[in-house]
């Protein structure tokens, strides 16, 4: 299976479908730790519920967002991810500096509630209803150091309401982002995706990870 860690700061029902997805079978994946920056969030209970080793490193317990991110990076390295592995943001908080990505390259991915790169930051959901489009959605995307704009790996839409707020739609779309993030992840551990640039192919098969380098 993929290695892979989840970095969470709040309920964690991603890391949920994750857990999930893999306890089912159809994702290839195993979740060796799961950080938090947040000692209270729920999903370190999700995680200890399944047995999975957590860690909370605060970032106000950092001087700099470079020393968190070295230390969130050590950790996730002695829990055996490595470049071969993958790095999964599921409602993680926190922009990562090149300090933690140069330790992943391209294996670092995030899930956001909007259709990038409209309504990036903390309120994609309630930024998009305010705006009033009609078609929102969620978006799986690698990491770079920008927020919310890494190459985008797979989108998914909703129709928004009319009237609709923040509140009704954000359900919505964290329904989809359940059914997406898994399927991103299992690409990847079908090491079925190729960046270029900022595009992200898709293969039509891929290598069992025996097989890759
Ligand atoms: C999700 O909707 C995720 O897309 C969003 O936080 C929520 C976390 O929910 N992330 C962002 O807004 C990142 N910019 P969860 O903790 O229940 O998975």
């Amino acid at each position: 299976p993929l290695p892979i860690a989840v970095l969470v700061s709040g309920s964690g029902s991603n890391l949920q479908s994750i857990i999930d997805r893999i306890e089912e079978g159809v994702l290839d994946a195993e979740i060796r730790l799961v950080v938090s920056n947040r000692p209270g969030a729920f999903g370190l209970e999700r995680a200890r519920k399944h047995g999975i080793p957590t860690k909370v490193l605060t970032h106000t317990d950092f001087p700099s967002r470079e020393t968190f991110d070295a230390a969130m990076a050590e950790a996730i390295a002695a829990a055996g991810v490595d470049r071969r592995g993958l790095v999964v943001m599921a409602g993680f908080m926190r922009i990562v500096t090149p300090v933690f990505l140069s330790a992943f390259p391209h294996r670092v991915v995030n899930i956001h509630p909007a259709l990038l790169p409209a309504f990036p930051g903390v309120h994609g959901q309630a930024d998009a209803a305010a705006y009033g489009v009609k078609i929102s959605g969620c978006t799986v995307h690698f990491v770079d150091e920008k927020m919310d704009h890494g190459p985008v790996i797979i989108q998914a839409a909703v129709p928004c309401l009319d009237g609709e707020d923040g509140d009704a739609l954000g359900p919505r779309i964290l329904k989809l982002e359940h059914r997406v993030y898994p399927q991103a992840i299992q690409w990847v551990a079908e090491d079925r995706l190729t960046v270029c640039g900022r595009h992200v192919e898709l293969r039509v098969s891929g290598r069992p990870r025996a097989e890759q380098p």
